[in-house]
C-alpha cells in the first residue's frame, strides 16, 4: 500500500491536538482506526468540490454519498443561511414560520404532480420514518421493500433497509416487512396479492447504496400500476436519487410516476445544512395535515434548515443543475467506462450508471478498498457501497470543471492500473 498514515492529526496549524486521540477517547475506537487508514489527516475546509486537509492537501470529493449535488458550501445557500442566523435561525414553534412556508412552496413546484405537501425533516432517515407512521395511519402497515434497498438506519427505517449486517443487532425490528428482488414487478405483485389495501411499497427508483442498480426501462410504472391495482401505498424514496442526482429532477420522471409519497434529502442541504423532506399527495398527507402534533421534531423545519433548501432549489432552478447534471453525467460515465475498459471482463465487471450517479463494479470486493485508498493517495475521494461490497459509487458534484474531469480521469487510470497490478501480483 502507498498510503502510510500520519499517526498524529491536528485541527489546524495553530492546534496541536490529536484528532485521532479525540476518537479514539470520545467518538470510537472504528471510526479512530477507519481515519488512520484513510490516511490520518481531518477535513477542515471546503468549496466547490474540494476538501482541504489539515495537512495542507486538496481533494477532488468525487463521493460525499450523494449529498454535494451543488458541492460544497455553495455561495448563494451560505449567503442565505448567514442571512437566517442573523435574523431567526430557530423558531419558536408557536408562531408560522414564512422560510418554511417558502421552502414547502420551493420544493412542491418541482415536485410531481400531485406531490404538494411537504414535511420538513433533519435527515433521510427521519423522511423515511415519516413516511412508515403515515403509512400506518392510513391502515397500511404491510411494508413491502427491496431486497438491497436502503432508507437509512432508525429503528424504523432500518427495519425496511434490506441488509442483515445492519439488521440483524437490532432484531426485533417493525413487523410486517417482506423483501422483494429489485426490478421483478411479478415479485411485487406477488407481495401484494396477500397484502390487499394493507400495503405499503417502498423503494428506490435507483439502487444507490446497493450499487448503483438501475432496473429495466418499464419497471417503475409496473410497480406504480401495481400500487394502484392492490390499493397500496406507493413511497418512492429520492433521497439519493432526487434533485438532480440522476440528470432529471426526480428518478420517477423518467417514467412519470406518481407516487403518493415521496421522500427527498442530502442535496436538499446545499451542501451546508442537514435538511431533508418528506412530500406527499394531499389525500396521503391527510393525517399530517389534520393534526400537526401527530408527528413532530423540536427542529424539525427549522428556518436555519428550510433557508438552506430554499436556496439549493432557487439556485438549482437559476443554474440549470438538473441539465448540467444530465450533460456532466454522460460525459463522466463515457469517461469512466472508458478509463475501465482495459480492465472489463477481468478486474472491473461493468461500470453502469445514470447522470451523476455511477458505479463500477469489481469482480472481487478487495479490489474497491484498494482503488479507495489508491485515490486518496491521488487526493480523490469517492464512496463505497454499504448494500454491495464490489461496488465503488462515484456521486460527482454538477459544478465540476471540465479540467477538473480530465484530472480525475488520469489518477481514476493510475490508480486502477496500480490495483490491477496489485492484485494480479
Ligand atoms: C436512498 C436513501 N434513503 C435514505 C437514506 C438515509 O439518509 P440519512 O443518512 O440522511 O439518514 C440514504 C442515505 O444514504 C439513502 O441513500
Amino acid at each position: 500500500m502507498t498510503v502510510s498514515p500520519p499517526v498524529t492529526t491536528a485541527f489546524s496549524d495553530s492546534d496541536e491536538t490529536d484528532v485521532v486521540d479525540l476518537y479514539l477517547r470520545h467518538i470510537g475506537s472504528g471510526r479512530a482506526v477507519m481515519g488512520r487508514v484513510m490516511g490520518g489527516m481531518a477535513e477542515v475546509r471546503s468549496e466547490g468540490p474540494w476538501i482541504h486537509t489539515d495537512d495542507g492537501r486538496r481533494f477532488l470529493d468525487f463521493g460525499g454519498y450523494g449529498v454535494f449535488i451543488l458541492g460544497h458550501r455553495h455561495p448563494a445557500v451560505v449567503a442565505a443561511v448567514h442571512r437566517q442566523i442573523d435574523t431567526h435561525p430557530l423558531a419558536s414553534r408557536v408562531f408560522l414560520e414564512p422560510v418554511a412556508a417558502r421552502a414547502a412552496e420551493a420544493l412542491a413546484a418541482h415536485t410531481p404532480p400531485g406531490l404538494d405537501y411537504v414535511h420538513f425533516v433533519n435527515s433521510g432517515a427521519e423522511a423515511t420514518e415519516a413516511a412508515l407512521k403515515l403509512a400506518r395511519a392510513h391502515g397500511r402497515n404491510a411494508v413491502v421493500t427491496t431486497r438491497r434497498g436502503f432508507h437509512g438506519k432508525t429503528l424504523g427505517a432500518l427495519s425496511v433497509t434490506a441488509n442483515a449486517t445492519y439488521q440483524t443487532p437490532f432484531q426485533p425490528l417493525i413487523p410486517d416487512v417482506t423483501q422483494v428482488t429489485f426490478g421483478d414487478a411479478a415479485h411485487l405483485e406477488k407481495a401484494l396479492t396477500t397484502r390487499r389495501d394493507r400495503a405499503c411499497v417502498v423503494l428506490e427508483p435507483v439502487q444507490g447504496e446497493a450499487g448503483v442498480r438501475i432496473p429495466e426501462p418499464g419497471y417503475l410504472r409496473q410497480v406504480s400500476d401495481l400500487c394502484r391495482a392492490y390499493g397500496a401505498l406507493l413511497v418512492v424514496d429520492e433521497i439519493q436519487t432526487g434533485l438532480g442526482r440522476l440528470g432529471t429532477w426526480w428518478g420517477v420522471d423518467a417514467e412519470d410516476v406518481r407516487p403518493d409519497i415521496m421522500l427527498v434529502g442530502k442535496g436538499l442541504s446545499g451542501g451546508v445544512v442537514p435538511v431533508a423532506a418528506m412530500t406527499a399527495t394531499e389525500a396521503a398527507y391527510a393525517p399530517f395535515s389534520r393534526d400537526p402534533y401527530l408527528h413532530t421534531s423540536t427542529f424539525g423545519a427549522s428556518p436555519i434548515a428550510c433557508a438552506a433548501a430554499l436556496a439549493t432549489v432557487e439556485t438549482m432552478e437559476r443554474e440549470e443543475t438538473v441539465a448540467r447534471a444530465a450533460v456532466l453525467g454522460s460525459r463522466i460515465l463515457a469517461g469512466v467506462r472508458g478509463t475501465c475498459a482495459p480492465y472489463l471482463g477481468g478486474l472491473v465487471r461493468e461500470v453502469r450508471g445514470r447522470g451523476l450517479l455511477i458505479g463500477i463494479e469489481f469482480a472481487e470486493e478487495q479490489a474497491v478498498g484498494e482503488l479507495l485508498l489508491e485515490l486518496i493517495a491521488r487526493d480523490v475521494l469517492v464512496n463505497h457501497s454499504l448494500n454491495s461490497t464490489r461496488v465503488l459509487r462515484l456521486t460527482p458534484p454538477a459544478v465540476v470543471e471540465d479540467s477538473t474531469l480530465d484530472l480525475f480521469f488520469t489518477t481514476l487510470a493510475e490508480a486502477l492500473l496500480t490495483v490491477a497490478a496489485r492484485l494480479a501480483g
